[in-house]
């Protein structure tokens, strides 16, 4: 997809510009022509010559180099790109940007531009919350510049939360849905997921219900779209609005849950993050249940509910090709995810932690483990949206060769 296309990438002063390397060399492998930009600032950080071996090209740094401008302009330089990236973005340069500073090679650059512009901001967390840097980042984004990340995380100045640069894997798969016209890793495939609680009535105004947001789900659903699936996410009740670009079918009880999720199939991928309850009510009334002096509170049956994730993890021709299941756990969160994957049937299960404190149910952020039959792997506490980037990242790179 990346095949001959290319991209001007622009790295400015930050710790993350190492990360950048990596871009350049993984959309080198893609076959993906890279011209890069180094600022002042990013060449305190990865040496031209680094920069210039990854990319098989010189090194643009200069705005009034004479070679540079005989040999090619500014101008030139940033219209013969079909993207332009800047990764990572610091908070100066995107503060030029909204401002119309043309003052280095990289400002010149970015503003004489008729490309499409991805930033990939780097900074410090304080940095990333200021009121200048969010109203400097909502004046990019109003003018149509993109933005993958920052994540949260540990940072290199040793603080903690978010202005994290996102990883290369999450830059190179916004790169694909920029470049790949619409079309994306993803493109051609189709995807169910599910999100959010399910309400199970007990009379036509009480029902069972529990804690989830659907912040998970609505993001999975969301960076699979970004990657070009067809998405049908089917939620439970929640306070969330419906994602662009995708359908969604709203549902109450986990049996409407099941009904939705088998009319959307046949699908390539299926990803089962809602907060399904395990019980519905057996003796439900059709009536608001009235108390009367003297008799004993009302006693409600139980019933167990379908299980969603085994009925799509059951081997046959409607099976689809990936099944993720999640797992909250509040103890022993890898024996019981292990057992749920065997018990369940699916491909992958993604366990999290959602004990008290944890602040994963209801919370922006998630740590979790991505298990399957051989391997786990633990991924950092970040944001619902990044573990959703990297989740369908990862599918997509699950998926990749297959028919
Ligand atoms: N799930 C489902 N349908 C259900 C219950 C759960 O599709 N009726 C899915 C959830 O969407 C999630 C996974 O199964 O992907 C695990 O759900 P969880 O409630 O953690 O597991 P349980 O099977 O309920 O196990 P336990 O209650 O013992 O933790």
């Amino acid at each position: 997809m990346l095949d001959g296309r290319r991209v001007l990438l622009i790295i400015s002063g930050g710790i993350a510009a190492y990360k950048s390397l990596e871009l350049i060399r993984r959309l080198k492998d893609k076959g993906c022509a890279v011209r890069c930009i180094l600022t002042r600032g990013g060449a305190n950080f990865v040496t031209p010559l680094a920069v210039a071996a990854l990319s098989g090209d010189k090194v643009y740094q200069e705005t009034f180099s004479l070679t540079d401008e005989a040999e090619m302009g500014h101008i030139r330089l940033s219209r013969e790109a079909d993207l332009v990236v800047v990764a990572p973005a610091t908070a100066n340069l995107l503060a030029k940007m909204a401002a119309g500073i043309a003052d280095d090679l990289a400002s010149t650059a970015l503003l004489a531009t008729d490309k499409p512009v991805l930033v990939a901001p780097a900074m410090n967390t304080m940095m990333w919350d200021h009121a200048a840097t969010r109203a400097n980042m909502a004046v990019l984004e109003g003018r149509g510049i993109s933005r993958i990340g920052p994540n949260s995380g540990d940072l290199a100045c040793g603080e903690v939360g978010g202005g994290r640069m996102a990883e290369p894997a999450e830059i190179l798969a916004a790169i694909e849905a920029h470049l790949g016209g619409g079309a994306g890793p993803l493109a051609g495939r189709r995807a169910i997921v599910t999100s959010g609680p399910t309400h199970e009535p007990i009379d036509p105004v009480r029902y069972i219900a529990n804690r989830s947001s659907g912040k998970q789900g609505h993001a999975i659903a969301s960076a699979l779209a970004a990657l070009g699936a067809e998405v049908t996410l089917v939620s439970g009740p929640v306070t969330l609005p419906d994602p662009a670009g995708l359908t969604t079918v709203r549902v109450e009880s986990a049996a409407d849950m099941l009904r939705a999720v088998e009319a959307a199939l046949p699908a390539d991928i299926a990803v089962c993050a809602a907060a399904v309850a395990d019980w519905t009510v057996a003796n439900r009334s059709g009536e608001k249940r009235k108390k009367s002096p003297g008799a004993p509170p009302p006693v409600i049956e139980l019933t167990p509910n379908p299980d969603i994730l085994a009925t799509l993890s059951k081997p046959g021709p409607r099976r689809p090709r990936l099944v993720v299941g999640f797992a909250a756990e509040t103890e022993k969160l890898m024996e019981h995810a292990r057992d749920k994957l065997a018990r369940k049937g699916c491909d992958w299960i993604v366990a999290n932690d959602v004990s008290a404190g944890s602040g994963t149910f209801g919370g922006d952020s998630n740590a979790v483990h991505v298990i399957d039959a051989s391997a786990a792997e633990s991924w950092p506490r970040l944001g619902k949206d990044e573990v959703a980037a990297r989740l369908a990242a990862r599918i997509a790179a699950a998926l990749e060769g297959t028919p």
